[in-house]
């Protein structure tokens, strides 16, 4: 017969047992977070590695609410089979049966918005003999809310095959881990909304820029332009006037041509015509002989024969890069020499400029130097928006930016 104590000590073993198991699941949740990049990834890294822990035979995220503001769009159901066995068919086999937790089981934790057990699945209505259960012999299920921000954004669910017991020591594991993946999405959905906040800033500034060049040009400059046709008519009838005022005629002809090449430069640089019109490869060579023309650097311009037929995001990020990689060469190097060379193949673009000047400061070697203003700042971010990579590193003599950018499927050479 069971006496007092032996009951004691079943429950604190019992105690130290589930205490060693949150510990555990909660150290498998936060090897999930760090090592995954996604919210998508995250979901599944945490069923992935809570399964592995537990030896739980199935598991599913089903995500409630999604932000129409983030860049990923998230499937709505989520699946992990601990076996391996092929997915698409496990899928299939789930969908035929409907094997879902159900609307009951997902508007229960909707409902109370607490983790549950079931500790015999077989006995819920529309369990009990669907091949997935009986396929995976599973006993009982586990519920978890996943709330973000005050808000249920997902459930999680866990099917077992050994019988889990529904008691308040379960529910207290279970809310502790399901608070560690919440927090873990929630980081990811604030760098998504983050990301995707600055994405829509660098579209709103690029639209804007073209809005400038374009009114710059298209008003200011013609203006301008009528002004230096009057300056000049003027000064073909000015025979009568005193030669002080036909100097500062003269003068003010000049004031008008240098403002009319201004404004030409200035609107050419906030958004050169030629990318929208020719392309970037057309647009990176007008560009280059300006900068050469004003800064004295020689440019040596390495670029594909074929006008490239890329989407227009990618074709501003190269300019964009090529323009302030030149930019910071100009201001920060010292060199009288720069290499721009651009070439795509093996399904992605290729971009490095080089100098010969002074190098980073201090020598640096960091994939990025560790002040960086808003200009490698914005290149940045435009590279990694189109999935590519960026580094700034020291050459033998001066500093070579390199970016790689994935080309999507459908873009080509034009001609090539
Ligand atoms: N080609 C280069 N040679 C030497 N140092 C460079 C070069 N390119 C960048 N740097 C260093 O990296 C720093 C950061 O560059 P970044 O373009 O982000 O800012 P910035 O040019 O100083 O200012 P801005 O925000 O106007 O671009 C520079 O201040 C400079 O010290
Ligand atoms: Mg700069």
């Amino acid at each position: 017969m069971k006496t007092e104590q032996d009951y004691r000590r079943k429950l604190i073993k019992e105690c130290l047992r589930k205490e060693d198991l949150c510990a555990r699941l909660l150290r498998a949740v936060a090897l999930a977070a760090g090592q995954a990049e996604s919210i998508k990834g995250t979901f599944e890294l945490c069923l992935r590695r809570i399964c592995d822990t537990t030896g739980w035979a199935l598991a599913h995220v089903r995500i409630l609410a999604q932000s129409d503001s983030l860049g990923e769009r998230l499937p709505t159901d989520i699946w992990h089979v601990a076996s391996g066995e092929r997915s698409q068919d496990i899928h299939a086999a789930i969908e035929s049966d409907q094997f879902r937790s159900g609307p009951a089981w997902q508007a229960k934790i909707v409902r109370t918005v607490r983790p549950f057990v079931l500790p015999e699945v077989t006995q819920q209505p529309g369990f009990a003999g669907i091949d997935v259960t009986r396929h995976f012999g599973l006993r009982s299920a586990l519920g978890m809310p996943v709330v973000v921000s005050d808000k249920l954004k997902a459930v999680c669910e866990f099917f077992s095959q050994a019988f889990v017991r529904s008691d308040s020591l379960w529910e207290e594991v279970l809310a502790s881990v399901s608070a560690a993946i919440a927090g873990a999405i929630e980081r990811r959905w604030f760098e998504q909304a983050l990301q995707d906040l600055r994405t829509k800033l660098l579209n709103l500034q690029d639209d804007e820029r073209r809005r400038l060049a374009r009114e710059l040009h298209d008003t200011t400059g013609q203006n301008i332009s009528l002004v230096i046709i009057n300056l000049d008519s003027l000064e073909r009838e000015a025979e009568g006037l005193a030669p002080a005022a036909r100097e500062r005629l003269a003068e003010s002809g000049e004031l008008a041509r240098r403002s009319l090449q201004e404004i030409r430069t200035f609107s050419y640089l906030l958004h050169p015509p030629l990318l929208d019109e020719l392309g970037v490869i057309a647009a990176l060579r007008t560009f280059v002989e300006g900068f050469s023309e004003r800064s004295g650097i020689h440019v040596d311009l390495d670029l594909p024969e074929h006008p490239l037929s890329i989407p227009r995001d990618l074709e501003i990020t190269i300019f964009r890069v090529v323009q302030e990689s030149l930019s910071n060469v100009l201001k920060h190097s010292r060199s009288s020499k720069a290499k721009v060379h651009l070439d795509f193949g093996g399904g992605r673009i290729a971009i490095r400029v080089q100098d010969e000047g002074t190098g980073l400061p201090g020598g640096e070697s960091g994939p990025l130097p560790r002040r960086i203003g808003v200009g490698i700042a914005s290149m940045h971010e435009r590279v990694k928006q189109c999935g590519g990579q960026l580094t700034l590193t020291p050459r033998n003599r001066g500093t070579q930016l390199a970016v790689t950018l994935p080309i999507p499927e459908l873009a080509k050479a034009v001609g090539a």
